[in-house]
């Protein structure tokens, strides 16, 4: 089972490679990866589980913080509505997004770097996106469209970053971190 031990920290060069597209069908390695991320993130909303493990919780992770330079994430989240979404993501690649922007107030984490980085950092607003989602339960993979805006949508960023080896504070403006742009809204939680 995967701790927070095993994770790849900021500092790895792996963290700051292009990863390789995933071949389709997925090899067993492969699905093993996809379980594995999910498992950590599910892990992550068992408090007892937390706990025991001293597990840092995560609402994304991808396969290079595991060590594994493909192309493949895992994003388990409420959105700002309260709705929960699940994704096992395979070789994903955004074709359009919004001109609008947007942003957490609070700044991003990441389960990669440990140091306090301090601003904003501000993304597509909406993001679409072509990918494989592979269904752990069923063993299925489909190939299909997503859309997402909002706290999904920068949740999706910040993973598909990682697939490009950027790091979320690499977005952040050295000058004035907390510098908002006119076209970019902080995400509203309910
Ligand atoms: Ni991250």
């Amino acid at each position: 089972m995967l701790l927070y031990k095993d994770i790849v920290k900021d500092g790895n060069e792996v963290l700051r490679l292009k990863a390789n597209d995933v071949l389709i069908p997925l090899s067993n390695e492969d699905k093993q990866t996809l379980k594995d991320m999910h498992e950590y993130l599910a892990n992550g909303y068992d408090e007892e589980f937390v706990k025991k493990h001293d597990l840092r919780p995560g609402v994304g992770i991808a396969a290079p913080q595991l060590g594994i330079s493909k192309k493949m994430f895992a994003i388990m989240a409420y959105d700002e509505y309260g709705d929960f979404h699940d994704y096992c993501i395979i070789n994903p690649k955004i074709i359009s997004h919004s001109l609008e922007l947007t942003y957490l107030e609070t700044g991003e984490g990441c389960l990669s770097v440990e140091d306090n980085h301090r601003g904003y950092i501000h993304r597509y607003k909406r993001i679409k996106a072509n990918c494989f989602l592979y269904d752990i339960n069923k063993d299925e993979i489909t190939k299909c469209v997503l859309s997402l805006k909002g706290y999904l949508a920068i949740v999706f960023q910040h993973e598909y970053d990682h697939l490009f080896g950027t790091l979320f504070f690499d977005h952040i403006d050295k000058i004035n971190p907390f510098f908002v742009p006119e076209n970019s809204k902080p995400v509203s939680f309910e």
